[in-house]
């Protein structure tokens, strides 16, 4: 049975107060707060068999590579991968699509292929791919949204040619919350031998993900955005895709063996993870992910589908509110991004942040989606596992009182313009 209210008492967050509010925690897109029993998992690792992996015959060494190859395993379980040799661990997901984009893009892309891009990608899935084309003298071409902020598949189609080598999208957009249908895109982007990169970033906190049945090629994500440590990230790719790629960063861990002339490049996944890890980061990741299969992902879903349902129907009560991004919940996670007429987005914000609420507001590193919408900035709520339906309650009265007070000072205003 989903609570919301037991799974709170995991997170010590809960504790403290924001002045004399309580906190309530409407930024997650941004990143999560951790469980205890990712903090104990990491304080354990650390405590008890701290060592350097793959290096060490002692027996903390030992353990400390066990333990870190089994963060590797829970991952993959946790995307439905083959196996654990496709899970590279990195430092969150720019990192993963700059070193796909490196290692995949600088050997398989040649001069006048096409790179296939949206216009809701965040700069993490836009600019590497644009470097990389910069580079290889690559096109990059958009896929354009609907108003509502839904992929126009059939353009997406229409993109898409003989020349197409990378199809790069996101999961869960994570300024409009739009879900992507990735398996449908995959179809179209195999169907010319392009490969298809999904930027979990957003999606993979908050849904059942299955890589295979999905069909995908690559898919990154941070652990910092589904209850892991900061500094952790994901790039999972197929393992005959793993294959195509050239290690880009190089060094210590990546290989089997080096002469002054020549060089054998390790196993996956190792050869992509040069030097030394963040061994306390994997096992928090791997906690992490542990801790979401426990409560079940399609739980997760059904929890956020219902939350955003209720934000949304709020925000249609608040008179001078707008807010942004696919109605349908079906196609859409939760984030909801949002403006109150006459007020700034960092004012709002700043106002809900006296009200104990924490959200995120400006471009959401998505600058060339506000500007598609017309849009100078929002204001965005983005909710997970703890997030309650008091909680938005209490959001919508702050947003009533906000509006309110915007009224009355506007009205202010007018007086003294008109006073003279
Ligand atoms: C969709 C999406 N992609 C990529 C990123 C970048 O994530 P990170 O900063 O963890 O690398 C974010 C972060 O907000 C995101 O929302």
């Amino acid at each position: 049975m989903f609570d919301p209210y037991e799974i709170r008492k995991d997170f010590p967050i809960f504790q403290r107060k924001i002045g004399d509010k309580p906190l309530v925690y409407f930024d997650n897109a941004a990143t999560t707060h951790r469980p205890i029993q990712v903090i104990e998992a990491m304080n354990n690792f650390y405590l008890k068999h701290n060592a350097n992996v793959h290096r060490g015959l002692h027996t903390l060494s030992q353990e400390a590579s066990e333990m870190y190859e089994e963060a590797h395993e829970t991952i993959a379980k946790f995307i439905g991968a083959k196996s654990w040799y496709e899970v590279i661990f990195t430092h969150n997901t720019t990192d993963s699509i700059n070193l796909l984009a490196y290692s995949w893009g600088l050997f398989n892309v040649c001069e006048g292929d096409e790179i296939v891009l949206t216009v809701m990608e965040h700069h993490s899935n836009m600019l590497p791919w644009r470097n990389l084309a910069k580079i290889k003298k690559a096109k990059v071409k958009y896929v354009d949204i609907t108003d509502d902020g839904v992929l126009k598949y059939e353009q997406l189609e229409e993109l898409i040619t003989e020349r197409t080598r990378v199809v790069a999208v996101t999961l869960m957009s994570n300024v409009l919350g739009t879900i992507n249908d990735v398996r449908r895109i995959a179809k179209i982007a195999h169907q010319v031998g392009a490969i298809i990169v999904v930027d979990g970033a957003q999606g993979v906190p908050h849904m059942p993900v299955n890589v295979r049945e999905w069909d995908i090629d690559f898919l990154a994500f941070s652990g910092h955005k589904m209850l892991g440590p900061m500094g952790t990230g994901v790039l999972w790719g197929r393992e005959d895709r793993l294959e195509e790629m050239v290690p880009f960063r190089v060094g210590g861990d990546t290989i089997k063996d080096v002469t002054l002339d020549d060089v054998i490049w390790h196993d996956l996944p190792w050869r992509f993870e040069a030097g030394t890890p963040n061994v306390a980061g994997a096992v928090g990741l791997a906690e992490a992910a542990e801790y979401l299969m426990k409560i079940g992902m399609q739980n997760i879903r059904q929890h956020e589908k219902q939350l955003t349902m209720e934000i949304m129907k709020r925000l249609d009560e608040i008179d001078k509110v707008e807010y942004y991004g696919p109605k349908n919940i079906e196609i859409r996670g939760g984030i909801v991004p949002f403006n109150i007429k006459g007020l700034h987005h960092h004012t709002v914000a700043r106002a809900l942040d006296m009200f104990g609420i924490a959200v995120r507001s400006g471009m959401h590193c998505a600058h060339p989606l506000h500007y598609r919408l017309g849009l100078k900035g929002t204001v965005r709520a983005s909710l997970y596992i703890y997030n309650t339906k008091e909680e938005i309650e209490y959001f919508a009265e702050a947003l009533t009182t906000i509006t309110k007070l915007s009224a009355a000072l506007s009205r202010k205003e007018e007086d003294v313009c008109t006073g003279g």
